[in-house]
């Protein structure tokens, strides 16, 4: 594998293991504060996130590449508001868009059609993560800023049902 692409998906295993530990961290706290809906929403994004680092993983060692775990920094336990928090992951899953597009761009330079093939549906995946950050946070900015208006949503999210929210999270957040 080119060395430049090597380096760069062992790079992007940090952004995807510090989501999976900021969004369980965020669930914590929003069960704390009483919205099991958005509690559980998180919950599976830091699944998710397990799960996008565990693809790279995989594809490094069946071709035989080295794989280097980066540590990973303890994540906020308090956020100022649900809003904050939504704003954050919308921030953090464009993050990972960009060094998704990034390695995408590599892959592509040096002509490596598995990294292509792996990375073609992280663009897809993070186009998904990014329309639900943004559905949800959309939400809270219409109907959140009363109490009332916050369960309204914390229900919606529990139930899966925010406008917005691509299927298979909807699907997600339901279970
Ligand atoms: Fe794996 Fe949400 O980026």
């Amino acid at each position: 594998m080119n060395a430049k692409l090597l380096k760069g998906m062992n790079e992007h295993l940090k952004l995807e293991f510090k989501a999976s530990h900021e969004y369980l961290a965020m669930s914590i706290w929003l069960a704390e504060n009483d919205l099991p809906g958005f509690a559980s929403w998180m919950r599976q994004q830091s699944s998710d996130e397990l799960l996008h680092a565990r693809k790279f993983v995989d594809h490094l060692v069946e071709r035989d590449q080295k794989v280097v775990l980066p540590a990973v920094a303890q994540p906020p336990m308090t956020w100022e508001s649900a809003e904050a928090l939504c704003s954050h992951v919308l921030s953090n899953e464009q993050a990972v868009t960009a060094s998704i597009n990034e390695l995408y761009a590599l892959a592509e330079a040096a002509k490596d059609r598995p990294a292509v093939i792996l990375l073609q549906w992280f663009v897809n995946e993070q186009m998904e993560e990014e329309a639900a950050a943004r559905a949800i946070l959309g939400r809270i900015r219409l109907g959140g800023k009363t109490g009332v208006g916050m369960l309204m949503i914390d229900q919606e999210l529990a139930k899966g049902t925010v406008p917005g929210m691509p299927a298979a999270d909807a699907a997600d957040a339901a279970n």
